[in-house]
């Protein structure tokens, strides 16, 4: 086993004061999270396949073809389990998993099919819970993605509900009458509203010939919402919660959490924001209710779990509500950051709206630069390896929980997906390209032909290559969560502008007396910081050189680069 971060499984929020001044922050608000795409991680062996998997993969892909001498191609949870000591060597607090339940997969595991059993692509729940106990060796949490604002078609809950109108589950989804009777030929004529589907290009309602109603997808019409209004949906999930906290994860990541709520009379979205997709506009109040009850849910149980909202509001004003008063979201996405180009005054603007509105109510902020619904930050950011070192030091040095996308250690760029190799009806299978493990040509994986194109330059940017490279994003990402693990300052601590020349931000993060002082050149020029800071300083941490840590700071930022300094 790799380091042990000094967290151990059990330990909950009874923290000893004596040995912990900050025995009163959740554990959550120093952490680093690592999303792991599942399929895109690491795939295992066919021939290490146990026998209950291989069987229920039989029966749930009757006509796929298991390569004895090979693997799949498709990353699975021992997969993920063979890779945690890469992560504990990383030195990041907690994963987070995308979906890995049953799912027909039309959205890649987030249309989910049985919420409370692994779809034996990725493996057994048997093989969950040693992962999930081997996370915890590791000193690693493990928090889930929850999908609950809709199902996938193939839930025996939608199967039911589209039986009849009087299906037992018939209440569990949202259907409404067509506006005027079907002509003869059973054109339903005009959908129930305007509100578009997102990843297809039109209604977020379907047509359901059989019974002659209209459902309501807000994503694919394989993906039918659920009726949050309907309180054995509530009973239902809450059961769905309560299955994965017995078998001990430590949160959630709750997808769309902001959709739950709608208002039964479903009005219109304003003309001017026709094609903008109902789902990045849903902001109903009676999502708050719901979100207060999942949150005492999770509190009941022991060990300070914890609730991340993805929240896709582009907006910080209209997220800062979903954290309620201290009795909602624990955490909550904010992507409006995502979306900001790299250039100075762009991210000091997201910075400051993210403090304006998160701060008064006591709420604690998530930074994010890549995840899998997103071009990597990289490939964002134009391409360059610069940008893409100087913004770890960004993210892991702003006041909040960062959450690092696999790959992103790694530098990786976007893949090039040849139109005949694109799966995702949302476009976006670039980000999503599977994990370099070592050099060529399957890249530490069991199949030389995963289920999307390998990332560009995989030879070199592959691990075990970067393990043997100080100048490598591998070593920079390690080297920086480890100064950030010591520094209470970085974890937890409060930001302070300062004073900095145009295209460069620049400040200082203070707790309990340490101090560390974060630079960002978005510029092509080399800047002089000699006016900006007194005293006498040291690099921490350098984007730009593997050298340079423990070096006196003779105030000159490289461009294009980053620093962490601390008093010399
Ligand atoms: C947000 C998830 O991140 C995305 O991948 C998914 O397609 C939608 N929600 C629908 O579940």
């Amino acid at each position: 086993m790799t380091e042990h971060h000094g967290w151990t499984p059990g330990e909950t929020a009874a923290k000893d004061p004596h040995s912990d001044p900050d025995h009163d922050r959740p554990w959550w608000q120093g952490a680093v999270f690592y999303q792991i795409y599942p399929r895109s991680f690491q795939d295992t062996p066919v021939q290490e396949w146990s026998a209950e998997r291989r069987a229920a993969f039989r029966l749930s892909y009757p006509s796929r073809e298991l390569d004895d001498a090979g693997g799949d191609g498709v990353g699975d949870l021992d997969g993920i389990r063979r890779r945690l000591p890469h992560l504990a060597g990383l030195g990041v607090d907690a994963i987070w998993l995308s979906p890995f339940f049953r799912s027909p997969m039309a959205d890649f595991g987030y249309d989910v099919s049985d919420h409370c059993d692994v779809d034996p692509l990725f493996g057994t729940l048997g093989q969950f819970d040693r992962l999930v106990a081997e996370a915890h060796e590791h000193g690693l949490r493990v928090i889930i993605d929850f999908v609950p604002n809709h199902t996938s078609v193939a839930h025996p809950w939608f199967a039911d509900a589209r039986s009849s109108r009087h299906a037992r589950h018939r209440d569990w989804y949202i259907w409404r009458d067509p506006v005027r009777p079907p002509g003869p030929d059973g054109d339903p004529g005009p959908p129930p509203n305007n509100w578009t589907a997102t990843f297809v290009d039109g209604p977020a309602w379907t047509w359901d010939a059989s019974t002659g109603q209209w459902y309501l997808h807000l994503f694919l019409p394989d993906q039918p919402d659920l009726n949050w209004e309907n309180p054995e949906v509530i009973e239902a999930m809450h059961r769905v919660m309560r299955f994965w906290l017995d078998r001990d994860v430590d949160g959630f990541r709750v997808d769309v959490i902001h959709g739950l709520g709608k208002d039964p009379a479903l009005p219109d979205d304003p003309p001017e924001l026709v094609g903008i997709p109902h789902s990045a506009l849903n902001d109903d109040p009676r999502t708050h209710p719901i979100i207060r009850d999942l949150r005492r849910l999770v509190d009941s149980f022991p060990g300070d779990r914890v609730i991340v909202g993805e929240v896709f509001l582009l907006s910080t004003a209209l997220v800062a509500p979903y954290y309620g008063e201290g009795d909602e979201l624990h955490l909550a996405f904010n992507f409006p950051p995502l979306y900001a180009p790299w250039e100075a005054d762009a991210w000091r603007t997201r910075i400051d709206r993210t403090a304006a509105e998160l701060d008064p109510r006591g709420a604690w902020p998530t930074w994010v630069l890549s995840n899998h619904d997103n071009a990597r930050h990289r490939t964002r950011y134009g391409g360059g390896a610069d940008r893409a070192r100087a913004a770890a030091l960004l993210l892991l040095g702003l006041r909040g929980t960062p959450f690092v996308y696999a790959g992103e250690e790694l530098g990786l760029s976007d893949a090039v997906v040849p139109p005949q190799r694109a799966v995702d009806p949302g476009g976006r299978d670039g980000c999503r390209a599977p994990i370099p493990w070592e050099p060529g040509p399957s890249h530490g994986w069991a199949s030389d032909e995963p289920w999307l194109p390998w990332p560009p330059e995989a030879d070199g940017a592959d691990a075990a290559t970067q393990e043997d490279d100080p100048g490598s994003f591998l070593q920079l990402y390690r080297h920086s969560l480890s100064v950030r693990r010591g520094s209470p300052a970085l974890r937890l601590g409060a930001f302070r502008w300062l004073a900095s020349p145009p295209g460069v931000l620049l400040w200082e993060r203070t707790h309990r007396g340490e101090r560390t002082v974060v630079a960002v050149n978005f510029t092509d020029d080399p800047a002089d910081l000699s006016g900006h800071l007194h005293g006498d300083w040291r690099v921490a941490v350098a984007s730009d050189s593997p050298a340079r840590p423990g070096t006196r700071f003779a105030g000159t930022l490289g461009p294009v680069a980053a620093l962490w300094l601390q008093p010399a």
